[in-house]
């Protein structure tokens, strides 16, 4: 099966963790746009989606999904994402597709994280992927020499401006063994925006899309 196969494999099986009449937290990415198209294409009706980025905004709207203001909702069941890396534990590298702030917030607004990755995605320990950290322009090249410090090269993003209008700098070089120490100590990094550990806000529940099918971990 190829790596988009996967993807629809386990962007189909997200679906029956949809619960009709609800508000589902919808992320961002490949996989996530095969979650959208078979939720838009299943016969559950929801109430709408709190959405991570302009990207998947469009492509519900598109398909006729209702979207939603995350401020206009309290809580969420379930919050559907993929990742970069995800380890055994849960945690996961996220912000590939530069939409890591939005999607840490809708994430924080959910009971359960669904993660969504097709098993290219299955590390030992964070780190392989390079690290986006969204920046406040600014504070680039202060951030950057605190990572080179740790041993990493942290580079900016040429030409990616964020939906928030901020930079991002992705970091090669981590080894990251402590996943909850390091976004807790990162975060407070003056010009921070975001890391892209997701540690305090790991998935609940990984699908992952492997040549024998979807396998589901729960954490
Ligand atoms: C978006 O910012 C990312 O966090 C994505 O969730 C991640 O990059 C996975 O994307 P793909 O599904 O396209 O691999």
């Amino acid at each position: 099966m190829t790596q988009d196969e996967l993807k629809t494999l386990v962007g189909q099986a997200a679906v029956q963790y949809v619960t009709p009449h609800t508000i589902v937290g919808v992320g961002t990415g490949s996989t996530v746009d095969k979650f959208i198209d078979a939720l838009a294409a299943s016969q559950i009706r929801i109430r709408g989606a709190v959405s991570s980025s302009v990207r998947s905004t469009e492509r519900m709207k598109a398909l006729g999904i209702p979207v939603l203001e995350a401020s206009e909702v309290e809580s969420l069941q379930v919050y559907i994402d993929g990742a970069d890396e995800i380890d055994h534990r849960g945690h996961m590298v996220k912000g590939g597709g530069a939409a890591l702030t939005r999607e840490k917030i809708v994430a924080d607004l959910a009971e359960r994280f669904i993660c969504i990755a097709d098993e290219s995605k299955l590390v030992d320990t964070l780190g392989r992927f390079p690290l986006p950290v969204e920046v406040i322009p600014m504070a680039a090249a202060q951030i950057a020499r605190r990572f080179k410090a740790m041993g990493a090269t942290a580079t900016l993003r040429a030409g990616c401006v964020t939906d928030n209008s901020c930079h991002i700098l992705d970091v090669r070089g981590l080894s990251i063994t402590d996943p909850a120490a390091f976004e807790a100590d990162v975060t407070l990094w003056p010009g921070v925006v975001t890391v892209g550990v997701f540690a305090r806000n790991k998935a609940s529940v990984c699908l992952l899309g492997t040549a024998e099918g979807v396998k589901t971990l729960t954490f």
